[in-house]
């Protein structure tokens, strides 16, 4: 099955990326979807959640991809697992040059958590426009979707942002609330999913846009064999156990 890319990205420091990197890397572990986290800051700050995570949780595989230090083989631990499913990109502040366009190569889609400040949308404005301009994203045709990040309850909608994506034509995926939930999230390694705190239900449209099918994950249900019409002379069959598996998409 073919990797899902997902890019978090923003040129301002603190919008949001790490903590929308790490929970959703997060969800899809939880729900059984070989995942893994792939870290360009080099602040480190995804590689660093995953240290915190306790080991009982699924494990997510952490990937750095840092500009190279002195004795590092960068392409070594770049390198993530074969059978990953959804690759999920930390992006560092201010990203640009042949960083952002090795990220870009192997993008499937575009995150971008903005806080609802002038500055800030300013910033990721022009950063936008930029990327649109360079032409890739629609010659590959990489999605692209705004997440409004650490929204005040006293200002649930921001019109300045609702605005410019207005005129972009670019989806609002989620409003994600300023909470003390991501803050435990980021401290413990434990994403919200995993710790199934109420801010999931904000979080759950951009785990739908980035992953599909995959995000909408099936109870665990019993398989139950037909009985056929000499079923009765048959030996008692044993019936298969529970099975826990993902709605896949049909193929198109
Ligand atoms: N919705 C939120 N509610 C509360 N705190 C948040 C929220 N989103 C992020 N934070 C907190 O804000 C700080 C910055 O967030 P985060 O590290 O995710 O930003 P970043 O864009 O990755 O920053 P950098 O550019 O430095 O990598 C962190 O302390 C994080 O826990
Ligand atoms: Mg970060």
């Amino acid at each position: 099955m073919r990797t899902n890319t997902t890019l978090v990205i923003n040129p301002k420091g603190g919008s949001g990326k790490t903590t929308v990197a790490t929970n959703l890397a997060s969800f899809f572990a939880a729900h059984q979807v070989p995942v893994a986290l792939m870290d360009y800051d080099p602040q480190g700050s995804s590689l660093n959640w995953l240290k915190q995570r306790p080991a009982t949780l699924v494990r997510i595989h952490g990937a750095n991809a840092a500009p190279a230090k002195a004795g590092r083989m960068r392409s070594l631990d770049m390198r993530v697992p074969e059978e990953t499913q959804q690759l999920v990109i930390d992006a560092p502040a201010g990203a640009s040059g042949l960083l952002l366009q090795e990220m870009l190569g192997r993008t499937s889609c575009i995150l971008i958590p903005v806080a609802p400040s002038a500055i800030d949308i300013h910033a990721t404005a022009n950063f936008i426009r930029d990327l649109l301009i360079g032409g890739r994203i629609r010659m590959r045709n990489i999605r692209l979707g705004v997440i409004a990040n650490k929204v005040r309850n006293s200002m649930p909608t921001y019109q300045p942002l609702e605005r410019f994506l207005k005129s972009l034509d670019l989806p609002l995926v989620a409003r994600l609330s300023d909470a003390d939930a991501y803050l435990t999230a980021a401290e413990t390694g434990i994403g919200i999913f995993e710790s199934e705190a109420a801010e999931c239900t904000q979080f759950q449209p951009i785990v739908e846009w980035v992953g599909g099918a995959q995000a909408r994950v099936q109870p665990a249900v019993e398989k139950v064999v037909p009985l056929r019409a000499n079923d009765k002379l048959a030996p008692a069959r044993s019936v298969p156990g529970i099975i826990r598996r993902l709605w896949q998409p049909p193929t198109t």
